[in-house]
């Protein structure tokens, strides 16, 4: 069943069109990523869900019900903002129930909700502290118990994370996941980060520009990207990417720099273009050095970098004048200026149409 269903949504600031025509249907209980570039709309779109703004064109239905001119109380959401400003007068059993006694809520009823909020999220030893006397991830932790008192259908999360050091990010990443696992409500959720990203989602849209470019599994945008933006956006360290033609009378062959790819075991969406230019992309991960194995491409090479990055090395090598990373495990990466044997199947890669970027 559709939790929302966003129709043909266009938000303009005066003569800036911020989101285009935007359509996105999202299922009960679905863990939805909105992925992105600053300034792509993300945080635009997730406040015209929740009422914040109002739409230049379209419309906006949560659980069957159009609520695109529907107040932001009355839409069945609990948001979570960036900035997760508490009262820092109030303890933090008061910033849980502020909502709820300023809606006339009865007290047995705000003191039952409080206390299963912070069970969930484990902040019940710190109900009677104030913010001051939190760490960071403890406050966002009662940003995230304000949005949960409230017993919605559908919660909204702007860059929830984005104020915490690396470590404390990937700890509550986690929690956020349980949390998702045990509430089951549908999530939308804004991030800029592509770990969080891959790691939460049911499926991501990624935007850019105000519309969506993909919407899909973490896993199909991985290893089917649809256009070379996508592929460029999703994956660290990033794909390679080779420019050449797509050649060959027989079997189709992408070729660059006087090597030969076969694409026949490649999947094309299409029948495979002749003769057209062509960008052939493959993730440092798909690319093998020295493994002994038998490709269906390899070929010689030397060593240029070699980047360690702890459980695994990014060794940087060449095709012709075009550079091909190699993530492989630190134990076995070659040095510096030593010969190696680089190989692939091309079955893994990306290959896009040079002029439009999209995938063939
Ligand atoms: N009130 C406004 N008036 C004019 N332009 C605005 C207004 N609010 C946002 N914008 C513009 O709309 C675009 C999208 O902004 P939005 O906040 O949705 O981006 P975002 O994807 O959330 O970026 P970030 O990752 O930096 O938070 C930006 O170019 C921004 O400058
Ligand atoms: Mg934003």
């Amino acid at each position: 069943m559709t939790s929302i269903l966003i129709k043909d949504v266009s938000l303009s600031f005066g003569s800036v069109d911020v989101l285009k025509s935007l359509n996105l249907d999202i299922a009960d209980g679905e863990f939805l990523v909105l992925l992105g570039p600053s300034g792509c709309g993300k945080s635009t779109l997730l406040n015209c869900i929740a009422g914040l703004l109002d739409v230049s064109a379209g419309q906006i239905f949560i659980k069957g019900k159009n609520v695109t001119w529907a107040e932001p109380k009355d839409r069945g959401i609990g948001m979570v903002f960036q900035s997760y400003a508490l009262y820092p007068q109030m303890t933090v059993r008061g910033n849980l129930s502020f909502g709820l006694k300023n809606a006339r809520m009865a007290k047995d009823e705000i003191e039952r909700r409080v206390a299963r909020a912070a069970e969930i999220l484990q902040i019940e030893p710190l109900l009677d502290r104030k913010p001051a006397q939190l760490s960071g991830g403890q406050r966002q932790r009662v940003a995230i118990g304000r949005a949960l008192v409230r017993d919605v259908d559908v919660f909204l999360f702007d860059e929830p994370l984005s104020n915490l050091d690396a470590k404390l990010r990937s700890e509550l990443r986690v929690e956020i996941k349980r949390l998702h696992q045990r509430l089951g409500n549908t999530m939308v959720y804004v991030t800029h980060d592509q770990i969080e990203a891959l790691t939460l989602a049911d499926r991501i849209a990624i935007m850019k520009g105000g519309v969506i470019e993909q919407l899909d599994t973490p896993h199909e945008i991985y290893n089917r990207p649809v256009n070379r933006y996508v592929a460029g956006f999703i994956g660290s360290p990033g794909m390679n990417f080779l420019e050449g033609v797509i050649d060959g009378a027989g079997e189709p062959m992408f070729v660059a720099d006087g090597a030969s790819i076969p694409l026949s075991r490649y999947a094309f969406a299409a029948a495979a273009p002749r003769g057209v230019p062509a960008t052939f992309g493959i993730r440092p991960e798909h690319v093998s050095a020295n493994s002994g194995m038998d490709w269906p491409f390899s070929m010689k090479s030397r060593v240029d970098v070699v980047e360690p990055m702890g459980s695994d090395t990014l060794v940087w090598t060449k095709l012709g004048k075009q550079d091909v990373a190699v993530r492989m495990p630190s134990e076995r990466a070659p040095r510096l200026g030593d010969e190696v044997t680089i190989g692939f199947d091309p079955m893994r890669a990306s290959v896009f149409d040079s002029g439009s970027g999209q995938r063939l």
